[in-house]
Parts: structure tokens; C-alpha cells; sequence
């Protein structure tokens, strides 16, 4: 039997039948023009075909011009004028034998009604409860406003049945719209859209009629549930189950997405690096035995088809969504179908590059492929051997590095690649070693695998020189020697001082050397974070489980500034306040003394004393380019990752990428 078959069944979905179980769901690219569509969007999807997905579901189309405001590039499915661009999108996904639903979405208060100057107006809600993400009030919806979104909805999806898309979803989950009728929490009417579970189904039951009504018999529906809310007084397991049996008694459904969480609960959705796992299959399940013998989809944490094939084969759901590991790699499906499973690169779940990004406003790529929102520039048809090999020289083994070597001789160059370490990896698998992030030593074993099958010549406890280079006698190198940790206590919001005074009195590491001994770091320990990452609260979590005292600091609004939307914070959090840590912003060591470090508060310059031992400084990276110089005079050389400017690992892979290419 074939690997992972239960994966390969087809399965009836209403009138279209897919050739398999393996779907991308919605996921907003951000690749839009004056809110429409374009062919980049294509071009992402088609890649996804490609590789062997049976199902593809849009990105939300947003059914009405009153719900363009969720980001500056919301799509709008409303627009007849998005009808050419669906129909490339169709013949493109079609070509690979995999289907396109439509996804039809209504984002109520989750929206911002004054993004542009042409479209200010009260958001819509279901009774005026403000949205948990920007406090913003709706308008309750009246009788003629819900005529009007279910006439969005049947418009919305006439455009993509004329297109030639195959089905349409009704998007009815994650605190959107029509996920805010159905939760008691955010529905608070007393009229017949509100109260019990049949009124506030009644809603949903109405856009979908409506679809089904202009889109014919003939035409998939399926519909997308937060099967629990997980927040108290919202939509739990046994609501959620009277909600889908409700809805599937309709009789308007071909297929139910399960899935959870509300805007406040994201993780439930797109859960990040510190909640593993398949988490919302036993959603599925539960609705699986109330929604009539329709099909099922889970999603949520399926990075591996192995799990995948395992809950199709157990009959805990009927589809499972594969969507990050597709964002990570396309051609997962067909790389496991002919027998290259070693060569799939696997989503880390660190949500850097698709959630985060999205959440800005900004377009989707990923850390693991820069390729993501760069098809006609980097997609699997782009990739040429060279007509030229060459021989190169990596220094540095770290994602850069790895990334370049990889690519360069996967074009068929002979490449040497120095790593001073007795391992690979660099600086990433520190950041494996923090609590909960070992998933970051996935990203290394893949490219591991792949310097191995295309014969890289790893040279491991090489603390390359220029001349170790030149007896090389590369035609190219590619120079990845990442960064060094600053300890000085130096940072651009305290620039007028060249670092902390006083820190002879202490103890000072960087996180790279309390990460490797955690003993140096003594009982007290004070992080100070200028970095808003995951690096300092991770650190802390880790030397607090260790038992340590630990106290972080930062000088911005709040600690973890920049993964709130990598939807880490909300589990994070909770973790350090069970461990104990303290975490003050609003701070920054104002100076050492012999009595301990005095935490100074920004805004009026009080002072606090905390005895410590030791401080750890995530603060200021120093790119390593003592090679750089003396190698330019002989080589040609590309200078990437942090060696070029120290910043996350997602512009590493991209620029180990780019060079790997480029030679
Ligand atoms: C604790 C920690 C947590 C982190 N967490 C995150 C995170 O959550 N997300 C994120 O995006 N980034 C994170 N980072 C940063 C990320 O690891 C780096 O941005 C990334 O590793 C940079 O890749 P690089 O290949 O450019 O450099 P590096 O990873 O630093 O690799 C450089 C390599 O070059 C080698 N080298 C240097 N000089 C020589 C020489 N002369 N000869 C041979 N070899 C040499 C080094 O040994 C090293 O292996 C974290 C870093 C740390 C330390
Ligand atoms: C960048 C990004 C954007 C998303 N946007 C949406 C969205 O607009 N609507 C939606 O229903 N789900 C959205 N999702 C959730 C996905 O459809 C999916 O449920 C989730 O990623 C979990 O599945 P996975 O672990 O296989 O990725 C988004 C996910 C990502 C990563
Ligand atoms: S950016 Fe990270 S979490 Fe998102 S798909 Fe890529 S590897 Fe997965």
C-alpha cells in the first residue's frame, strides 16, 4: 500500500469530488491591488496545485465594500471586477487536477471602519459588543443591513461560480461577523437572530440560502465554525455541537470546517511554536458525529503528513488542512509521492513570516521559504542548473550558510562549506535550546538533509582564515559568519552613553553564553531586553526552570513587543507568571553598583535597586567581518544573513537563497 494512502482517497463534496485530503485552507496573502486580486495571488495558489493539494481555499474575499478595513490590501470578492483574475486562478489550479473554493468573509467589528478616506462608516456587529482586538463599537446589524450581507454573500459567490472556481465557504468562525451572531457572548438580540441556538444560527442559514439560491444545487457550500471560542460565556464544545447540528439539519451544507477560536483566542487557530501538536482534531471529531455524514476538515498544527494520514485513517475528520506546511513547502505531496520525503522543508510554527507578517498588513512569505509570494521569481519552475559550475566556498554554517551552500550545489556547483562549530545550525540552535522552541532544530535537519544529498562538503571545527580560503582556490565565496552579542549595555534608546556604567560589578553574559551555562549565571539573574523578541522572555522562561530568579526589563511599552502577533504572548505569558518572573517595562539599567542594578523608570527617572548576580543583554548584535576585508581582495564574495546586518532568521534563509541563485 502506498505511503500515507488514506491521504490519497478521493473524497465527494457535494457535486465535486477531490482527488485528495489535503487542503489549504484561507490564509490572507496580502498580495492584493485596490483590494482585488492578482495574478501573484495566482501564481502562490497554482504553486500549491502543483505540488498536489486536492483543495485550495481562497484567501477571505470580504463580501461586502463595508468590510475592506481588516488590512490595507483586504481582498473583496463583491467586485464583478475581480471575475478575470478568479478565472486565471481557476484554469491555474485546475491544470494540476486540484480544486479553488471561494472564501466568503464578513469581518464585523474585527475591521477598521476608517482605513480609507473612501469608506468611513460604523462597523457592522451583531449587538454592538466592541471588537476584543481594537475596542471598536459596531453598529448592531438591522433586518435590512442582514438582507444586504446575505445579498453580499450570494453576489460574492456568483462571481466565483462564474469564474469557474468549484465551491464557496461561508466563512462563520474566528469572531468574524457571522461567527459574533452565533456566540452568546457577542449576541446579545432579542429579536429572531438572537437567543437560542436557532436564532442565532438564523443568520448564517440565511447567507448560505442565499448563496445556494443564485449559485444552484450544483455548487459545494461548506461552512467554517469556531467549534469552541475559548473564552468564557463564548461558543464551548456542547454549543458549538448544537450549532453545527443545527446548521447541517439545514440541509444547505456540503462540508464543515472545524476550527476555534475568536479574536481573542487566535492561537486556538493558528497556534505558535510553544503549543505543538494537532490540537483541534477532537473538534472535528465531536462535529463529525452530528453533521449528518457530511464531510469533516481539521486544521490547526498538522505539520507532518504522517499525522495527517493517521487522523483520516482513525476517522477523526475527512480533510485535513495542511496550510503553513504547504506555505513552508508546496511540494510536500508530491515530493512524498515520488520518493523524495527527505527533501520536504517543514513549517517551524514560529509564525514569523505568514501570521506576523499578515498581521501588520504586510504580504505573506515564510522563514522557511522565501519562495511563498515569489513564484515567478523563485517557484519550482524557476529553478535552473547552471550551464557553469563553479566551485564555493561557504564560511559560515549557520541558516545563511546553509541555505546558500544548499541551493548552490543543488544548481550543480561544487561547494565547500566552513563551519568553526563542531555542529551546524549558527545562532538558530540556540534559540532551539530555549523551552518550548526545539522545534527551530527542524528548520536545520531539513537543510541538513539537503547539503547532504547534494553532496556538500561539510568541513565541521573549521575557524576559516583567509588563506584556509584562498588554498581553496573558490571561484566564488559566499561569506555567512553571522554576528557576536554586545555586552556593553549599549543601545540606540540610551545612546548618549556608551553602554550600562557599572557593569564590572556584575557578572555579564550574552544569551548565547547563559543559554550554553546556565550556572554563570548565579541566582538572580536580570535580563535586560532591547530587542522585543522572543529571545529574552524565552531565556527567562528557561533560566526560571532552572529554578533562578529572574527579573526582565526593556525600555519599550510592554515585553514582547514584536511576537503579540506571532500569537506567542498569550502562552508565554502565563508560563513566565507561573514561574515567577518579573517583567518590567518602562525601564532600563540606569547603572550597576555594588548594591545591585538600579532600574530606572523612563518616563520620570525613578529608581528601583535590584541585587543580582549576573545580566544577560539581549541588546545589540555585531555583524562578524573580520574576514570580509581580506577576502574581497581575492574573491568575489557575497555577504549575507547577519554577517551583512544582524536581524531575524527569516532574512538569513531568504539571503542564503538569493546567493545560492545568484552564483
Ligand atoms: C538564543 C537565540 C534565539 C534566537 N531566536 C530567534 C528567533 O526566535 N527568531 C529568529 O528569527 N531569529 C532568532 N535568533 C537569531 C537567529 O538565530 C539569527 O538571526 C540567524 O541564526 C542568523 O543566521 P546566520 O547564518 O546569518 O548567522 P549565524 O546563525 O550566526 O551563523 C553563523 C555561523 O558562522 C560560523 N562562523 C563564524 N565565523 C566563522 C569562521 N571564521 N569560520 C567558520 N565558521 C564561522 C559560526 O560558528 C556560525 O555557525 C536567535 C538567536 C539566538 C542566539
Ligand atoms: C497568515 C495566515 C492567515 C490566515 N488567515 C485566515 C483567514 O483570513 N481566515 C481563516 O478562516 N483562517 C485564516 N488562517 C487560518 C488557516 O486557515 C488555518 O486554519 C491555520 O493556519 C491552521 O492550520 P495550519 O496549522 O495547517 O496552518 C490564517 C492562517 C495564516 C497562517
Ligand atoms: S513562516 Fe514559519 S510558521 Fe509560517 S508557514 Fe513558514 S515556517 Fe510555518
Amino acid at each position: 500500500m502506498e505511503k500515507y494512502a488514506p491521504l490519497w482517497e478521493p473524497l465527494q463534496v457535494g457535486s465535486v469530488t477531490l482527488k485528495n485530503r489535503v487542503v489549504v485552507t484561507a490564509h490572507a496573502l496580502q498580495y492584493a491591488v485596490d483590494n482585488l486580486m492578482t495574478q501573484q495571488s495566482v501564481d502562490y495558489y497554482e504553486e500549491r496545485a502543483k505540488g498536489g493539494a486536492g483543495l485550495i481555499l481562497t484567501e477571505a474575499q470580504a463580501v461586502l465594500p463595508n468590510s475592506r478595513g481588516l488590512a490595507p490590501r483586504t481582498h473583496q470578492g463583491w467586485d464583478p471586477a475581480v471575475i478575470p483574475v478568479y478565472e486565471r486562478l481557476a484554469e491555474a489550479v485546475h491544470r494540476h487536477g486540484a480544486k479553488v473554493f471561494i472564501d466568503l468573509s464578513h469581518f464585523g467589528v474585527e475591521d477598521h471602519s476608517s482605513m480609507f478616506l473612501d469608506n468611513w462608516r460604523a462597523l457592522w456587529s451583531a449587538s454592538g459588543v466592541p471588537s476584543f482586538t481594537y475596542n471598536e463599537i459596531g453598529k448592531p446589524m438591522t433586518r435590512e443591513d442582514i438582507a444586504e450581507l446575505a445579498r453580499g454573500f450570494a453576489r460574492s459567490a456568483r462571481n466565483a461560480k462564474t469564474a469557474g472556481l468549484d465551491g464557496a465557504e461561508v466563512h462563520a468562525a474566528h469572531g468574524y461577523l457571522l461567527c459574533s451572531f452565533l456566540s452568546p457572548l457577542t449576541n446579545l438580540r432579542t429579536d429572531e437572530y438572537g437567543g437560542n441556538t436557532e436564532n442565532r444560527c438564523r443568520i448564517v442559514l440565511e447567507c448560505a440560502q442565499a448563496v445556494r439560491d443564485e449559485c444552484g444545487p450544483d455548487f459545494p457550500i461548506g461552512v467554517r465554525l469556531s467549534l469552541v471560542e475559548g473564552v468564557p460565556g463564548g461558543i464551548d464544545g456542547d454549543e458549538g455541537e448544537r450549532i453545527a447540528r443545527h446548521l447541517a439539519d439545514s440541509g444547505l451544507f456540503d462540508y464543515f470546517s472545524i476550527s476555534a477560536g475568536n479574536a481573542s483566542t487566535f492561537d486556538q487557530v493558528v497556534s505558535p511554536m510553544s503549543m505543538p501538536g494537532a490540537r483541534l482534531v477532537d473538534l472535528a471529531a465531536r462535529a463529525k458525529k452530528v453533521v449528518n455524514g457530511l464531510p469533516v476538515l481539521t486544521a490547526n498544527g498538522i505539520t507532518d503528513l504522517s499525522i495527517a494520514a493517521d487522523i483520516i485513517e482513525q476517522g477523526h475528520a475527512d480533510m485535513v488542512a495542511m496550510t503553513r506546511a504547504h506555505i513552508a513547502d508546496p511540494h510536500l505531496i508530491s515530493k512524498a509521492r515520488s520518493g523524495r520525503e527527505q527533501e520536504i522543508r517543514h513549517c517551524v510554527s514560529a509564525n514569523q513570516g505568514c501570521i506576523n507578517r499578515m498581521a501588520q498588513g504586510w504580504s505573506l512569505t515564510c522563514t522557511q521559504n522565501p519562495a511563498a509570494g515569489r513564484e515567478e521569481l523563485l517557484g519550482i519552475d524557476t529553478f535552473s542548473r547552471t550551464s557553469t559550475p563553479k566551485k564555493v566556498v561557504v564560511v559560515g554554517g549557520g541558516p545563511a550558510g546553509m541555505r546558500a551552500a544548499e541551493v548552490a550545489a543543488s544548481r550543480g556547483h561544487e561547494v565547500v562549506l566552513l563551519e568553526r562549530d563542531d555542529r551546524l545550525g549558527g545562532q538558530i540552535r540556540y534559540a532551539a535550546q530555549i523551552a518550548t522552541r526545539g522545534r527551530w532544530n527542524v528548520m536545520v535537519k531539513d537543510m541538513e538533509r539537503q547539503l547532504a544529498l547534494h553532496g556538500v562538503d561539510v568541513r565541521l571545527g573549521t575557524d576559516a582564515t583567509v588563506d584556509d580560503v584562498r588554498a581553496l582556490a573558490p571561484d566564488h565565496v559566499v561569506l555567512a559568519t553571522g554576528s557576536t552579542w554586545r555586552t556593553d549595555g549599549f543601545s540606540a534608546k540610551t545612546a548618549f552613553r556608551p553602554g550600562i556604567p557599572g557593569l564590572e560589578h556584575v557578572r555579564v553574559l550574552d544569551p548565547i553564553q547563559a543559554l550554553a551555562n546556565p550556572e554563570l549565571c548565579g541566582e538572580r539573574v536580570l535580563v535586560v531586553d532591547d530587542t522585543g523578541e522572543y529571545t529574552a522572555l524565552g531565556l527567562a522562561e528557561t533560566l526560571a526552570q532552572a529554578g533562578k530568579t529572574v527579573e526582565v526589563i526593556t525600555a519599550g511599552m510592554y515585553l514582547g513587543e514584536k511576537i503579540l502577533l506571532t500569537l506567542d504572548v498569550g502562552h508565554l505569558y502565563p508560563r513566565l507568571h507561573a514561574l515567577g518572573v518579573t517583567l518590567t517595562p518602562q525601564h532600563i539599567v540606569g547603572a550597576v553598583t555594588e548594591e545591585g542594578a538600579v532600574l530606572t523608570r523612563v518616563w520620570d527617572f525613578q529608581n528601583r535597586v535590584l541585587p543580582v548576580d549576573s545580566i544577560v543583554t539581549v541588546m545589540l548584535r555585531d555583524p562578524e567581518t573580520s574576514l570580509a576585508a581580506g577576502l574581497r581582495e581575492h574573491f568575489d564574495v557575497s555577504q549575507i544573513g547577519d554577517c551583512s546586518a544582524p536581524r531575524q532568521v527569516d532574512q538569513a534563509i531568504y539571503e542564503g537563497e538569493m546567493a545560492g541563485r545568484a552564483v
